[in-house]
């Protein structure tokens, strides 16, 4: 496995992988090299596991971009190295929402403005109850932006999203799970077991189904009911070929058999 500065990647013997923040020290904050090395990382991996998990190392989850390296140096020396670090940018958060295995984010610490964008694009999200999260670009004078407004649209109803980034008060995970933001928060002691039970859950899952079902819950956002209908009918048969049908066989098959149930996942008695 490739070595990097900023980040680590492990891929263990369940071919989870995990992609930790590594800049401590800068409460992870991400520096144009930090998200190049997230892009390359996870093109080497894609296809190659079962699940994604992605954490921070020390005491923060993510930081947001840095101030020091994203925003201000690259400015002072050329505005062309801005839009080659916006591309990088979009590069990195591009490859975590499209990374076709499940991706979970696990937040302790801070997850600030563009470190709670990668919470966003994950599909599922544990949070220590004591995290916190926020948009803090208006403390500063700005909007929330650069992707940081839809992280906060797809994830908060609208009250919650104009409250947030409109006041740039940060709030902890119980919060985060109140709104929805996040699936569960957890005492912090308990974050690391709860990330790994759900891991095991999906495992249990047959790895195509789980890939189709975030495309098709992509899709469903922005289709209509008659596009979504039609696309998902179209999709299952693709999903089926490639499986060789073989759901007929074991899942379907079996509860024919009455050896399984389908609806709870448990065999008969
Ligand atoms: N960019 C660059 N460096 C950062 C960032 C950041 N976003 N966040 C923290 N750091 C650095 C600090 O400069 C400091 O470095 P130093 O020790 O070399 O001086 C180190 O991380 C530790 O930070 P502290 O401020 O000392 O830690 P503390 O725990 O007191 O506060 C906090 C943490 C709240 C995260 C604070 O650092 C902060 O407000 N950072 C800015 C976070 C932010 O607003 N992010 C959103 C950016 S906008 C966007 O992402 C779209």
């Amino acid at each position: 496995m490739a070595r990097y500065n900023t980040i680590e990647l492990a891929v263990d013997d369940r071919d989870v992988a995990t992609l930790t923040f590594d800049r401590p020290e800068k409460r992870n904050a991400m520096s144009p090299e930090l998200l190049e090395e997230v892009g390359d990382a996870l093109e080497t991996i894609r296809g190659d596991v079962r699940a994604l998990v992605i954490e921070g190392n020390g005491p923060s989850f993510n930081a947001g971009m840095d101030f020091e390296k994203y925003f201000t140096e690259l400015r002072k020396k050329d505005p062309l190295l801005v839009k080659e670090a916006n591309f990088i940018h979009g590069r990195a958060l591009n490859r975590i929402k499209d990374f076709p295995a499940p991706t979970i984010a696990k937040v302790h610490g801070w997850a600030l403005g563009g470190g709670y964008m990668v919470m966003a694009v994950c599909d599922i999200a544990f949070a220590a109850t004591d995290a916190k999260f926020g948009f803090s670009e208006i403390n500063f004078g700005i909007a929330a932006g650069g992707g940081t407004m839809w992280a906060a649209a797809h994830t908060l109803s609208r009250r919650d999203a104009m409250y947030y980034t409109m006041t740039g008060e940060p709030f902890d995970g119980v919060e985060a799970e109140r709104m929805g933001a996040v699936n569960k928060s957890v005492p912090p002691e308990e974050l690391d077991d709860e990330v790994d039970r759900f891991v095991e859950k999906l495992l249990e899952k047959n790895a195509l189904a789980l890939e189709y079902s975030k495309d098709y819950y992509d899709h469903a956002r922005r289709m209509t009911y008659r596009e979504s209908h039609d696309y998902e009918l179209a999709k299952g048969e693709e999903m089926k070929y490639f499986q060789r049908q073989e759901f007929f066989t074991e899942g379907v098959g079996q509860f024919m058999e009455d050896k399984y149930k389908p609806g709870t996942g448990e065999a008969y008695e």
